[in-house]
């Protein structure tokens, strides 16, 4: 029987825990496990709090948040965010692929990334996407070729960067600091800014900027937008009438132990200051922020093993399907689905035959017996979507929620999935 959802998301009702409606052990007892569990009302609740925050600060300037999919590429999770008015952020042509299944069309989608190939520019000019966000001079003179071979003017904005510190967990998920891969290096981008203006098939309709992720303060935008600023007004000085956009990127945090989230009031009210009089339109690209605290990793205990006077808790995922523990040191609270009330300090590990295969060390948390079954939390964002089959493992399931039904997203990979693409016969071709 569904429970009436009182709390959107995860929550223990009768020593249970439920995604809204629906109880975590029913979806393990359908689907199986390792499954990823997604609840829509999560993500509808995260995107109207961030959308009323603006629209109260932001009353007269046009603005649209573009879910960066890269943090949760799922076509349902898509679906779900482009119903609530949505736009999107890409970083390759898979990801515009998996946009246009979803329903979203060309002019709801911002494409980003540091490595675009002429053949995903070609296609990005294709679908007609509202803006393609360039990172370096090379990138803006073959999107202008690539335009002009198909007789259009492609509208660019420029990926600044402002070159501040980024106060951010791990040094991997900083992108706007001095001498980072990311964006037109600060003092060469008035140059730049105006050869784009000057290209005859591009058009510079605004400025871009991405600093980094699970960033909880409002201080590196305000510094980084005091650096963006006043070449918007240089461009302008110079003649430059074309601008339209200014796209502030993602980053916003979450709540993965006790570390505090972003506080989106401030964040949108740090923003109307920043862009008011400014005349351009304002986009935000949060990827993490949406999507993060609507998922789980569901896993089922296999064993218990002690070494070294250290308890082992080995479950059937393990870092091919959640791999931020082992690649950031990323923290992810794990709970018991049904309540146990004894404690253990455990290292949860899994089955790869890796060392640093681990979803938690040291962990104090419920002891656990072989078959019970864990939720790896705030598992929403970057982790399906950097699941892959290591050890041959088929990727796990996924599964969304919504009120009281549940559906599965995404099968759960085959063995016959892991060796489609491959040939064990295979086909010579000389090279003379
Ligand atoms: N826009 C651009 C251009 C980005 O590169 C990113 C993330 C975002 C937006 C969204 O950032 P968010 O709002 O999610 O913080 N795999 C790492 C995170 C990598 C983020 C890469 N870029 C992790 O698991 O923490």
């Amino acid at each position: 029987m569904g429970q009436s959802v009182l709390v959107p998301g995860f929550a223990r009702v009768g020593g249970r825990l439920y995604a809204d409606g629906v109880s975590l052990s029913r979806i393990a007892r359908d689907i199986g496990t390792p499954t990823y569990v997604y609840s829509a009302a999560r993500i509808r609740e995260q995107y109207r709090r961030l959308e009323s925050a603006l629209m109260s600060a932001l009353p007269d300037v046009a603005h649209r948040i573009h879910f960066s999919v890269k943090a949760n590429s799922n076509l349902a999770v898509l679906r779900t965010l482009q119903e609530l008015g949505a736009g999107v952020d890409i970083v390759s042509a898979g990801e515009l692929y998996r946009t246009r299944e979803a329903g979203f069309g060309g002019a709801d989608v911002v494409f980003s990334g540091v490595g675009k190939t002429a053949d995903e520019l070609s296609q990005a000019l294709n679908s007609m996407v509202l803006f393609i966000n360039v990172e370096s001079e090379g990138e803006l003179r073959l999107l202008n070729d690539v335009a002009a071979s198909m007789e259009l003017v492609a509208p660019v904005t420029l990926r600044v960067n402002p070159e501040v510190t980024v106060e951010s967990p791990h040094e991997y998920i900083r992108t706007g600091e001095k001498g980072h891969k990311f964006g037109i290096p600060y003092d060469d981008a008035m140059h730049v800014a105006m050869l784009a203006h000057e290209l005859p098939h591009v058009k510079l309709v605004g400025l871009d900027m991405h600093i980094g992720s699970q960033i909880s303060t409002w201080a590196p935008y305000e510094q980084a937008l005091a650096r963006i600023k006043p070449l918007i007004a240089s461009l302008r000085a110079a003649g430059v009438t074309t601008l339209q956009w200014l796209d502030i990127g993602g980053g916003l945090a979450v709540t993965y132990d006790d570390e505090a989230p972003a506080d989106v009031d401030r964040f949108a009210a740090g923003v109307a200051e920043a862009v008011r009089g400014l005349g351009l339109s304002l986009v935000v690209e949060p990827g993490r922020f949406l999507v993060a605290e609507s998922g789980v990793l569901l896993t089922r205990v296999l064993y218990r093993k002690r070494s070294g006077g250290k308890e082992y808790i080995i479950t059937d995922a393990g870092m091919n399907d959640l791999v931020r523990p082992s690649h950031y040191q990323a923290y992810h609270r794990i709970d018991a689905v049904d309540t146990v009330d004894t404690q253990v300090t455990a290292d949860v590990v899994g089955p790869v035959c890796e060392s640093g295969d681990f979803l938690a060390l040291q962990r104090v948390m419920p002891d656990v017996q072989p078959g019970d079954l864990l939720a790896v939390q705030t598992a929403g964002a970057y982790g399906f979507v950097m699941a892959s089959n290591y050890n041959s493992r088929p990727r796990p399931a996924e599964v969304i929620v919504d009120g009281d039904r549940f559906a599965l997203a995404t099968e759960r990979e085959r063995l016959e999935d892991l060796v489609r693409l491959e040939r064990a016969h295979l086909r010579w071709r000389n090279a003379e």
